[in-house]
């Protein structure tokens, strides 16, 4: 080990490990662990105690005291949290359950498993448009999709870009509704300086290899509420109350000591925890949370500017009352030109300046959905403009003033 830390020192692990910075270009993510990470682990491997222990636990009540949310559970990815958030309120044992056939609003411009575990669920997906500036579902189009099924909404804070939360939870209270927020682009963005992810009943997060913290797959699902927290901990592995708190788990210990209660399944289940290799290194992520978010917001701000007075392209608009934590950075374009966002995105990918998608489009088209039962309310123009007039490149903590402006000259060679 300490041959790998001089070495490190030396820059020749970090040359290996972290080829990446371009001296010209972005690319869409760059890592953001180093050697404080790699020794973490090889401590957390040669402790033999690898999976739901120690480090899960304090990696779940740092984030929980970062966030501000009473109870948070480590999965193994975001899709996970997701499913975890719908499988709690469908599961027979939740009080007040969604029943086969409710239905769930969602925005079009959506991740495949934003939406995947809603039909995984038996519910029915019922899609609403977007805002075209803010890229998130358009508020003002979810009453009209209500209907006497509906039951929930799952929003989606589009790339960083909050979500107007005020009005969701409004509509939340006025028909009764479960909200879950699917924050798995939007780690440390906040509305009305409080953290997005725990305003509604379950918020969920994706530490994958990109996102602003990662514990390389990973993702948490955080909620306030102690019954659907009591759930999740009992379907995130295997049905059993062994991570279940002290109380709850002698109660049930006593009303079944028939059975061994380290093997008491009192409830159907998935495995889908996260380990102490991931949690050891998202705790010493969220060390630097902080600032990889701030570089972030400073990469945002000269994009913001860069693009105020330009005629062709604009970049994802901030939300009223919000913070943006940019994920990458949405480009669209004012007037409806594919061809133009087909020949930019050649010229930069050439260029080294990496592009992609928003999301997965206006996910309706996409082939999965053929098969799948599903409504959509309204029309969903600007989901389908977006998804055709529109590209991300990246942001994040490697990226210098050098590279930005590289990044505008080739920018300005299409629309000059
Ligand atoms: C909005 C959204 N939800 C969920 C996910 C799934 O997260 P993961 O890749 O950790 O499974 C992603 C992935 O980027 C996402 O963008």
């Amino acid at each position: 080990m300490d041959n790998i830390n001089q070495k490190f020192k030396q820059k020749k692990i970090q040359k290996n490990f972290f080829p990446t910075k371009y001296k010209k270009g972005i690319r869409l993510h760059e890592p953001t662990y180093n050697l404080d990470e790699i020794n973490e682990v090889i401590k957390t491997l040669l402790s033999t105690r690898l999976t739901f222990g120690p480090k899960t636990k304090k990696f779940e009540a740092a984030f929980s005291k970062i966030i501000k949310s009473r109870y948070s559970m480590y999965v193994n990815s975001g899709s996970s949290a997701n499913l975890l958030a719908l499988s709690v309120l469908t599961n027979p044992y939740f009080k007040n359950r969604l029943k086969p056939g409710d239905e769930v609003i969602v925005p079009a411009l959506s991740w495949s498993t934003s939406v995947w575990p809603i039909i995984q669920c038996n519910l029915k997906p019922v899609f609403v448009d977007i805002n075209r500036e803010t890229m998130n579902i358009d508020v003002s189009k979810i009453e009209k999709a209500i209907t006497k099924r509906t039951k929930c909404i799952l929003v989606i804070h589009t790339y960083g870009n909050a979500a107007e939360i005020d009005k969701l939870l409004k509509l939340k209270k006025k028909y009764g509704l479960f909200l879950i927020e699917d924050t798995c682009e939007s780690l440390g963005t906040k509305f009305k300086k409080k953290y997005c992810g725990t305003f509604g009943d379950i918020g969920t997060y994706s530490f994958y290899f990109s996102h602003h913290l990662t514990t390389v797959e990973g993702g948490m699902m955080v909620t306030q509420n102690k019954e659907i927290s009591n759930i999740a901990k009992m379907l995130r592995a295997h049905g059993w109350i062994r991570d279940l708190e002290n109380k709850e788990k002698k109660k049930l210990e006593k009303k079944y000591s028939n059975i061994d209660k380290k093997f008491l399944f009192t409830n159907i289940g998935y495995n889908i925890r996260g380990s102490e290799i991931g949690a050891t290194i998202g705790l010493i992520q969220l060390k630097k949370l902080k600032k990889i978010i701030s570089i972030r917001q400073k990469i945002g701000k000269f994009w913001k500017k860069y693009f105020k007075n330009n005629n062709i392209f604009s970049i994802q608009k901030e939300t009223v009352n919000s913070e943006h934590s940019w994920f990458g950075i949405p480009i669209y374009l004012k007037r409806q030109n594919p061809e133009l966002v087909k020949k930019l995105r050649k010229l930069l990918d050439k260029n080294n300046i990496e592009t992609r998608p928003i999301i997965c489009g206006n996910i309706t088209v996409q082939p999965a959905m053929k098969k799948l039962k599903y409504k959509i309310s309204g029309t969903l123009e600007n989901s389908d403009y977006i998804m055709k007039n529109s590209f991300a490149i990246g942001c994040h903590q490697n990226i210098t003033k050098d590279n930005l402006l590289y990044a505008t000259k080739i920018i300005e060679k299409v629309h000059k």
